[in-house]
């Protein structure tokens, strides 16, 4: 048993080591015909290692040229910021893609709330919120840890969820700890595969507290019921904050703090991002949730955030996106709409003396398969 178990993991490190797809390239050649598209196809097939029976093919393929011919003359624009890429959702329209791969959610009780408190107190201006610095990633700083995946399972709200913590916890305790997705899906009742409130699993933590993600069973994407150890040791916060209300420069002082969990309106543009400052189009509608772990500005001076994805490491740039910043009050895509992140004592005094005094957990693998990068982190 303890031999297979062993076995295993290691075929798990080889098959994450053996190759990291990033998107498949192609031409203008490959879209000129039917037959050129298939071959393509075929081609970003086997990079993904996404098997069909022939009728799914038949629906897909139709799907897939669409997207091609999308990034293809999305690519061909002047003056873009940012590249679109044959990546592994690329055989997926978007009905499809959100209803598995995102799942932010927000009471209208509190967009309501939100926004009544914006209307009293105007947005507050750069120069009145704190000094902070004009570049920051905490990434850098070790408070970021690994890039997961949640896999066809609307749960990005227990991802981001995680990430705040893990990063909240390494700023107040220079200790950058993995902690389980698995236990916040299965235990917070925030949500479930087809979505949730980062802001409720943010309070489970300050109640419950969750565990490292080697205490609890690995990552599956299905939520089970909760398994909690009680001999394992849990990470709490103190509570639960929230930026104000669509303010980029709110936003900004609060990022320079510490890492926190934004909604965000993915389009189509956004799932086949590749690399570069992406700057829509998207819209407003929220629906999905990532880590805003960061800001900064191109050489040329486009200002952006960094933003940490659950979509595995071979999506974008290594996992992380640069969205615009500086766009108006809600943000690219609704970034400052809604941010929310938790207390940790220690936190909310200035952090920036504590550069690159913490360690750096190892970095998980990554593989190739559409669903399997970087959620090995349990099992091995
Ligand atoms: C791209 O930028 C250049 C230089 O600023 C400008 O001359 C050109 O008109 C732009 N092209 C488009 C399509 O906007
Ligand atoms: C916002 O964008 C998403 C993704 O492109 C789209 O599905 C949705 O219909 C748009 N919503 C509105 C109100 O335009």
């Amino acid at each position: 048993m303890e031999m297979m178990k062993a076995l295993v993991g290691l075929l798990v490190v080889l098959v994450a080591t053996m190759a990291m797809a990033q998107d498949v390239p192609f031409s203008d050649k490959d879209l000129e015909s039917e037959d050129s598209m298939w071959s393509l196809y075929e081609r970003w097939r086997s990079a993904y290692t996404v098997s069909l029976d022939l009728a799914d093919k038949g629906k897909k393929f139709e799907t897939f040229k669409k997207n091609a011919r999308y990034i293809n003359d999305f690519n061909k624009k002047e003056n873009t910021t940012y590249e679109l890429g044959l990546n592994k959702f690329a055989d997926m329209t978007m009905e499809e893609f959100t209803s598995m791969y995102t799942g932010f959610k927000v009471d209208a009780a509190t967009i309501a709330a939100a926004e009544a408190a914006a209307a009293l107190a105007p947005e507050p201006e750069e120069e009145l919120l704190d000094v902070v610095p004009a570049s920051w990633d905490w990434r850098q700083h070790g408070a970021v840890t690994a890039v997961r995946n949640q896999r066809p399972c609307g749960c990005c709200w227990a991802f981001t969820t995680v990430g705040a913590v893990e990063g909240a916890h390494a700023i107040a305790t220079g200790q950058l700890l993995t902690l389980s997705e698995q236990q916040v899906l299965d235990c917070s009742g925030a949500g479930d595969c087809i979505g949730g409130y980062p802001d409720r699993a943010i309070d489970f933590v300050a109640k419950q507290g969750i565990t490292q993600a080697v205490n609890y069973p690995a990552y599956l994407g299905i939520q089970q019921t909760c398994r909690t150890n009680p001999n394992n040791p849990v990470v709490k916060v103190d509570g639960v904050g929230t930026v104000p209300y669509s303010s980029e420069a709110a936003l900004k002082n609060r990022v320079s703090k510490q890492p926190v969990s934004v909604g965000v309106s993915a389009s189509e543009s956004y799932v086949l991002y590749k690399g570069g400052v992406y700057a829509g189009p998207c819209n407003t509608s929220l629906n999905h949730a990532v880590l805003a772990v960061g800001y900064g500005t191109t050489a040329e001076g486009v200002d952006y955030w960094i933003v940490k994805n659950s979509w595995g490491a071979s999506w974008g740039e290594g996992g992380y996106m640069r969205m615009k910043r500086g766009v108006g009050k809600e943000g690219l895509c609704g970034i400052a709409m809604f941010g929310s992140y938790p207390f940790k004592r220690g936190v909310s005094v200035s952090t920036h003396t504590h550069s690159s005094s913490f360690q750096e957990e190892a970095d998980t693998s990554t593989s190739t398969s559409r669903d399997d990068d970087a959620t090995t982190v349990a099992s091995i």
